[in-house]
């Protein structure tokens, strides 16, 4: 969620910047940003939606969080119990949704289509994310993208023809620290600096044997000649408090 909002954060202000920046290796946004509806084969609302069993248990658990009153403020978890339940965001799931929380279904379209989060159409089964906001962009997400694209045989907003990989550009996936980096489905992986690094990671998908997230370059995000900063051992509290709280 505080993943997505950042995401989102970006992606308002890209829709009032003016573009003056184009990349070289997308040409066109992908239709995540296009907030209109257009009936698919995959995707209209003659397809019918229903949690599982287990999800309608897991909606009902998050419903329960929030007063009877205010049950649409479950719209955001729900929307995303529904997206992992078939892969993307369809407009039967937002129907769904609606109807489960009372809600104007206009209301639930405005909240799919704004966060990015949420995939308007279907996306593969590792969907790879590439960031390439200002931090990102100067520590050459430019060729992290190119990398991807060149390795997975794909432009941003395609899907391969195995169904086993999407791209997307994003914005700011706040791990600005460690850019540039790509998120894989809900991993992030980091510190991406050489063209290696990516097709490491995505060879390892390829292959089923998917690598750990993060970072292999340091521990988190402390600078790479060590931590500056609270080297000293911890406060002990007991000299500071009273010592009968
Ligand atoms: S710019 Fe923040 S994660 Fe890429």
């Amino acid at each position: 969620m505080f993943t997505s909002i950042r995401a989102s954060i970006g992606r308002v202000a890209n829709v009032y910047r003016t573009p003056i920046v184009v990349s070289r290796v997308i040409p066109v946004r992908g239709s995540h940003m296009i907030g209109v509806h257009r009936d698919t084969p995959e995707n209209n609302s003659e397809i019918p939606f229903e949690f599982t069993p287990e999800n309608e248990k897991r909606a009902a658990a998050i419903i329960q969080k929030y007063p009877p009153q205010y049950k649409k403020g479950a719209c955001m978890p729900l929307l995303d119990l529904a997206q992992r339940q078939i892969g993307f965001t369809s407009i039967s799931a937002m129907n769904y949704v609606a109807k489960k929380l009372d809600m104007p279904p206009m209301r639930v379209y405005e909240v799919a289509t704004f966060y990015t989060m949420y995939q308007r159409k279907p996306v593969g089964k590792y969907h790879v994310q590439v960031c390439t906001t200002t931090p990102c962009q100067l520590c050459n997400s430019d060729q992290v993208m190119e990398t991807v694209v060149k390795e997975l045989g794909i432009k941003p907003g395609e899907v391969t023809s195995d169904g086993l990989f999407s791209i997307e550009e994003v914005e700011c996936l706040g791990a600005c620290a460690n850019a540039p980096m790509i998120q894989i489905n809900d991993d992030y992986y980091e510190d991406l600096h050489e063209s290696n690094d990516v097709v490491k990671i995505l060879q390892g998908f390829k292959n089923g044997s998917p690598p750990p997230p993060g970072t292999t370059k340091r521990e988190d995000c402390e600078p790479y000649s060590g931590p500056k900063t609270l080297l000293d051992d911890p406060l002990d509290v007991r000299t500071v408090t009273r010592s009968d709280l």
